[in-house]
């Protein structure tokens, strides 16, 4: 029978063929599950996230307990204020402590209610409330 580990040079070529299947298995997993929004959504999502980074909310506000510290994490503050966009957008409008009025459009509020809408859907702002896979993502599935 052959030994397949009997030379360094057998050794490699396993571990080649390993790497291959791995590979071609890995770029086989969809990165995304299907999306709720359409094509046209997803670009209004982008859309809200410019606006997001126009105003650079991202200096006082985490998402995915990313960004500054000055105020809360907003990752989930859609559903935290009861899918209520009229408290969003009074926020926004006329500030809140430290926090300033915007002077934002109405075209940039939807669209930036609408990406606050899907981070919201996307996960949670605690990472560690998520169950780690073997391949270093994470489920969506909580803990
Ligand atoms: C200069 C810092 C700063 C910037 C910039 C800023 N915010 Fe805020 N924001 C705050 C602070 C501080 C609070 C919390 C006030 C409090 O304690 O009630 C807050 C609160 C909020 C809340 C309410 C949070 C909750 O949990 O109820 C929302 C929504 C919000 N901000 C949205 C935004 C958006 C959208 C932008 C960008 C257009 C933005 N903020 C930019 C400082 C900022």
């Amino acid at each position: 029978m052959l030994n397949l580990f009997a030379h360094p040079k057998h050794i490699f070529f396993v571990l080649f063929v390993c790497f291959i299947a791995f590979s071609v298995w890995i770029y086989t997993i969809p990165l995304f599950s299907p999306s709720q929004y359409s094509e046209k959504e997803l670009h209004l999502v982008a859309e809200g996230r410019l606006v997001w980074q126009k105003y650079n909310c991202h200096t006082c506000h985490q998402l995915y307990g990313l960004g500054g510290y000055l105020g809360p994490d907003l990752t989930n503050v859609y559903s935290r204020s009861g899918n209520n966009e009229h408290y969003i957008r009074g926020i926004v409008k006329s500030g809140v402590k430290q926090m300033p009025a915007f002077e934002i459009s109405e075209d940039e509020m939807k669209v930036l209610l609408l990406f606050l809408k899907n981070v919201d859907q996307s996960g949670t702002s605690n990472p560690q409330d998520y169950q780690p896979e073997i391949l270093g993502t994470f489920s969506l599935e909580k803990k």
